[in-house]
């Protein structure tokens, strides 16, 4: 596991993910029933943007460091925003940590994080909060062994794997339907890198093949993809999304491209298999 997070937190593709997540969660809370989140590739849950590590790759600064604190009036990255502005100074929030954040004294937050390290500091972040469990074991099998939370019908995984070995895209598909048959309706959230087209296309391809519906993609690109040595942008596909959140998720991608990216930037937001 060669993966840290630290050097990437608060890049264009956590802006994303991290944007569209809160929103997600906050559509979850519309309803009072309770829900539970599972976040299967959890990081540390908060970063420093001084560490040698941030640093090292500079990436925040073309992503959170790019965004204006103060918004125009609503925007649709506010609740983000204020998330990450209430974390501290020079800090970044992970998934974990914007998400428990966001729970309700209902609502539930399980963890899965391998890198003995990272599990460690995850765990130190959580200890005295009831409502979120840390368990340093392998995501994916997780979903066999967590999902769904006793008691609890409604809810979310998150699966944001390192993508270090080629067989990771196939992987994703076959965790976003386990995570589909274990609970029905949950939305599962997936991100995924675009260094070039054609992996993107044979995992659409396989989850299609697989008979999933109901699945949406949202891409923030800041290039076109046709050097595949370079993150030129990345997608959340989110399955079973809420009603209408292909408008929230428009909203947010095209606000992230006009702070986020030149005249080469765009914002899609697709059906790729519909209901
Ligand atoms: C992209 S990072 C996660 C970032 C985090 N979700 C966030 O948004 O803040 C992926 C994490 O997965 C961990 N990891 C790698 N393989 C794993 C596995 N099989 N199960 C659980 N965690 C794993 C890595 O150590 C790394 O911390």
């Amino acid at each position: 596991m060669n993966y840290r997070h630290a050097f990437h937190a608060g890049n264009h593709a956590d802006c994303l993910k991290h944007a569209l997540l809160t929103a997600l969660i906050h559509s979850l809370k519309l309803k009072p029933a309770p829900f539970a989140v599972l976040d299967t590739h959890a990081g540390t849950g908060r970063y420093a943007l001084t560490s040698a590590e941030a640093d090292r790759t500079g990436e925040w600064r073309e992503g959170i460091g790019r965004i204006p604190v103060a918004q125009d009036a609503a925007s649709p990255l506010d609740e983000y925003l204020s998330i990450v502005h209430s974390t501290g100074k020079d800090l970044y929030p992970g998934s974990p940590d914007i998400v428990a954040r966001l729970l309700r004294p209902q609502d539930r937050l399980i963890c899965c994080e391998l890198h003995p390290e990272d599990f460690l500091s995850l765990r130190r972040l959580f200890r005295d909060n009831q409502q979120v469990s840390v368990h340093e074991r392998d995501g994916y099998a997780a979903i066999r062994a967590l999902w769904p939370v006793k008691n609890i019908s409604r809810g979310l995984v998150l699966l944001d794997p390192p993508f270090e070995k080629p067989d990771d895209f196939s992987r994703l598909a076959e965790a976003i339907a386990l995570s589909r048959q274990r609970l029905r309706g949950a939305i599962v959230a997936a991100w995924y890198p675009v260094k070039h087209r054609t992996p993107v296309r044979a995992f659409f391809n396989q989850l299609q093949d697989m008979g999933e519906r109901k699945i949406l993609t949202a891409e923030l690109m800041l290039r076109a993809p046709t050097d595949p040595s370079r993150l030129n942008g990345s997608g959340l596909l989110i399955a079973n999304p809420p009603w209408q959140f292909e408008k929230t998720a428009s909203e947010i991608t095209s606000k992230l491209a006009a702070y986020l990216g030149d005249e080469n930037c765009t914002a899609n937001v697709e059906w790729i298999v519909p209901e």
